[in-house]
């Protein structure tokens, strides 16, 4: 029998999530997944809205996946706090959430990974060299455990929607992805689940990123094309700001993440900086 999908269902294990699918499937109920790693926000919830419109039940999986994470990154103080992002799932409209633990996605070490290749290389490649090998291996076993028709991402993750489609062209999932745009706070910080981790002075700086991407399309709007000045643009603002180290602020084009040197509208403005112990990132679309 057809559920009416009024409350929520939290399963923790794959065999369970793929019978209680299955049968959705069975009755021809639509599957909009959005993964995540919980610590929702209004950036996590809206992806939500867009699943809903999708599909017809909505899938959220909040695993803090260890893979994507480097020794010495913030796995170990990445937020959990799964009773109240319970509550922001079912209110938002959530049908399943998967909550496996580490040892039920990762019951052994994988011994067959996914790469990223070049588009996966640069920028947050850079910087955390293991981290999108992390994140496509754990999609990859997602999309395989739900089976989405349709899955959500968010913009904020601009690099890892990028590495996500390749995946998705060049290993032939059947499925769609859909990308939602940023949902920033009042004042223009991105939300992310790693914002709680600032404050005081902190919080201040951390807007700074948002304020020099904005800049960077304003010049943009302003009729300046050449990437190295509109970066100049932006870096300017960055630089000598105590407390706040800059990391990279660039202008690609969002399917390749190669830079460009003449910017055309669609392509990207990246940026990355350090704020304390906590690491930034942020996008625009020019
Ligand atoms: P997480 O950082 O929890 O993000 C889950 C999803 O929410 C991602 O698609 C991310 O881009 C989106 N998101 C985060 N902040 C957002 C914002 N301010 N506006 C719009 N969307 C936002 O990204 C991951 O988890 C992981 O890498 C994951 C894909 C789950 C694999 O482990």
């Amino acid at each position: 029998m057809a559920s009416t999908a009024s409350s929520l269902q939290t399963i923790a294990g794959i065999t369970e999530l793929r019978a209680t699918l299955s049968a959705a499937r069975a009755a021809g109920r639509r599957i909009a997944f959005v993964p995540t790693m919980g610590a929702l926000h209004e950036g996590h919830l809206t992806l939500i809205d867009t699943a809903r419109a999708a599909g017809d039940l909505v899938v959220m999986s909040i695993f803090v996946n260890p893979l994507q994470f480097a020794p010495g990154e913030d796995y170990q103080r990445y937020p959990r706090v799964l009773a109240e992002d319970t509550l922001l799932a079912e209110q938002r409209g959530v049908d399943v959430l998967f909550t496996p633990s580490r040892e039920e996605i990762y019951g052994q070490t994988p011994v067959v990974t996914v790469h990223p290749g070049n588009i996966g290389k640069e920028w947050e490649g850079t910087a955390r060299p293991q981290h999108f090998e992390g994140v496509l291996t754990v999609v990859a076993k997602l999309f395989n455990i739900v089976e989405p028709a349709v899955a959500v991402f968010g913009q904020k993750d601009l690099q890892q929607v990028a590495v996500v489609k390749a995946m998705v062209r060049d290993l032939d999932f059947p499925l769609e992805v859909l990308v939602v745009p940023i949902v920033r706070e009042a004042d223009g910080l991105a939300m992310s689940s790693r914002n709680r981790f600032l404050a005081g002075k902190e919080r201040e700086l951390a807007t700074m990123l948002s304020k020099a991407l904005f800049k960077l399309r304003g010049t943009f709007a302003g009729g300046e094309r050449r990437a190295s000045a509109l970066e100049a643009v932006g870096w300017r603002m960055l630089e000598r700001l105590p407390g706040l180290t800059p990391r990279y602020l660039a202008a690609v084009s969002p399917a390749t993440f190669q830079r460009v040197n003449i910017v055309q509208p669609g392509d990207a403005a990246i940026g990355a900086i350090r704020v304390g112990d906590t690491r930034l990132i942020d996008n625009i679309i020019f």
